[in-house]
């Protein structure tokens, strides 16, 4: 039964080849429900490996609802139940047999290793007693000065008084909307863009409207062109590793930008999640005119989305609002991710995560060429995602869905537009979603397949 169970081969972490070995075993049918599965003591013992990782690989079986503890039996395989409909939504897809490529996430458990050598130590930390209380909408001060100092260079003069802590960037960027927009105010984006944005304009009655970008980033004279349409209350821009298309914005179009916001007086709302996973990020919009620019930043791609911290950045006059409008939907940050982000950036283990991501993606963007170097691509060498423009005769949706249909999971162009003027034909991959560098190479060999063959010549298309 699972005697001469072996670790899945790939580049994958030691408990997620286990996990993936019995999660094989029970889709083969070698293991069936109600099976028990041995003691992980003798899984351990029988592979050579910890028993931790056994534990670890355990709790990614149950997340998955494969197995089941039951109370002096051990561990038994589960009956695996259809969600029946809840109506959630949940990515990234765990899915069997489905290569998920459409979050986009960092791409190595390199937090998740820290974290863990971390917990022992927390309950000893000056802050620890601080998990059990409120505290002010801010955040605390102390958490606040970490996040201030890691990116004085970046934004906010490395003053604690502004800096708001948020539970990503996403909520950083719902507080900054409240704060600073109106219902029926008008912002501005890239015609194709970050698609939290659309739907939290949406949700305040904010209309949202894009702009034409070419291949350098959002086009100036189009946003002059806005400015004097639509006297616009802010621009939003995610100006490093600009997410669908990643492309980074150079000092010069930041300056074009910068000088047509003063002009017009437009609020410049920074969404710059990416930046730490750039070699040479170019000066950011809140150095280079810290008065009109909110700066958002976050955890999410560079150390882990599962720690929910984020930050706002922005003129200290500005600040407060900011904060009021936390207050109003959720009192303040959980103090124990702030705890965590606290250690990580006072110890430098956060930028060490980075640069554990940075090579893996590196390693991961050197295969996606390899596979895919051959179609219009565009991507950076350190970056979560890529940006692919569609050969003839693919369009973004259809070529997202037979991707699917081969067990690939892609966003399409569609996903990303503001309003409804065509996009271009393409697709975002996110190689950092991969589980490992294998699976990566398997699903762009699917895509590549696709890609050479056209849609028109694969059998069964209707
Ligand atoms: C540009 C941008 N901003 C914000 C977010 C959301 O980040 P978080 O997980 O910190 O809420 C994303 C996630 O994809 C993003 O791409």
């Amino acid at each position: 039964m699972i005697q001469d169970l072996q670790l899945s081969g790939g580049d994958g972490p030691v408990y997620r080849r286990l996990a993936d070995a019995i999660a094989a075993r029970i889709a083969s049918g070698v293991l069936s429900v109600g099976d028990r599965l041995p003691p992980q003591r003798e899984i351990a013992q029988s592979l050579g490996i910890n028993v931790t990782t056994v534990t670890r690989a355990f709790s990614t079986l149950q997340e998955r609802g494969l197995i089941d503890a039951r109370p002096g039996r051990g561990m038994l395989v589960a009956e695996q139940k259809s969600d029946g409909g809840s109506g959630f939504i949940s990515a990234p897809s765990d899915e069997a047999g489905v290569v998920d490529l459409s979050i986009n996430r960092p791409a190595t458990d390199a937090y998740l290793d820290a974290f863990t050598a971390l917990l022992p130590r927390l309950a000893k930390n000056r802050h620890y007693a601080a998990i059990q209380d409120y505290h002010p909408a801010e955040g605390p001060v102390w958490a606040r000065s970490a996040v201030a100092e890691w990116l004085k260079p970046v934004a906010g003069d490395g003053d604690p008084g502004r800096v708001v802590l948020t539970i990503g960037a996403q909520h950083a960027l719902d507080c900054v909307l409240s704060a600073v927009a109106q219902k029926g105010d008008v912002i501005l984006a890239d015609e194709v863009t970050y698609q939290g944005i659309n739907a939290l304009c949406r949700s305040h009655g904010i209309e949202l409207r894009g702009l034409a970008m070419d291949k350098g980033g959002l086009r100036p004279d189009a946003f002059e062109a806005a400015c004097a349409q639509w006297r616009p209350r802010a621009i939003f821009l995610v100006p490093s590793l600009h997410n669908p298309t990643t492309i980074t914005l150079t000092e010069e179009r930041r300056r074009d930008i910068v000088e047509i916001a003063r002009r017009h007086n437009v609020l410049i709302i920074e969404d710059d999640v990416y930046r730490p996973l750039l070699d040479n990020p170019p000066p950011s919009f809140a150095s280079i005119e810290p008065e009109l620019t909110v700066y958002i930043g976050g955890f999410s791609k560079c150390v882990a989305p599962g720690l929910r911290f984020g930050f706002v950045i922005g003129p200290r006059f500005m600040m407060g609002q900011v904060a009021a409008a936390l207050r109003i939907n959720c009192w303040s940050v959980n103090p124990m991710a702030a705890l965590i982000a606290t250690v990580l950036l006072e110890e430098g283990t956060a930028n060490g995560i980075i640069e554990a991501q940075k090579h893996e993606l590196s390693q991961r963007q050197l295969i996606l060429t390899e596979m895919l170097g051959g179609f219009d691509l565009q991507t950076d060498s350190t970056s979560t995602h890529a940006w692919l423009r569609l050969p003839e005769p693919w369009r973004g949706a259809g070529f997202a869905r037979t991707c699917l249909q081969r067990g690939v999971g892609v966003l399409p162009g569609d996903a990303f537009a503001v309003g409804r003027e065509p996009v271009q034909h393409g697709v975002r991959i996110n190689i950092g979603a991969a589980r490992s560098r294998e699976d990566l190479r398997r699903a762009l060999k699917t895509m590549r397949e696709l890609l050479e063959a056209g849609h028109l010549q694969i059998p069964g298309f209707v």
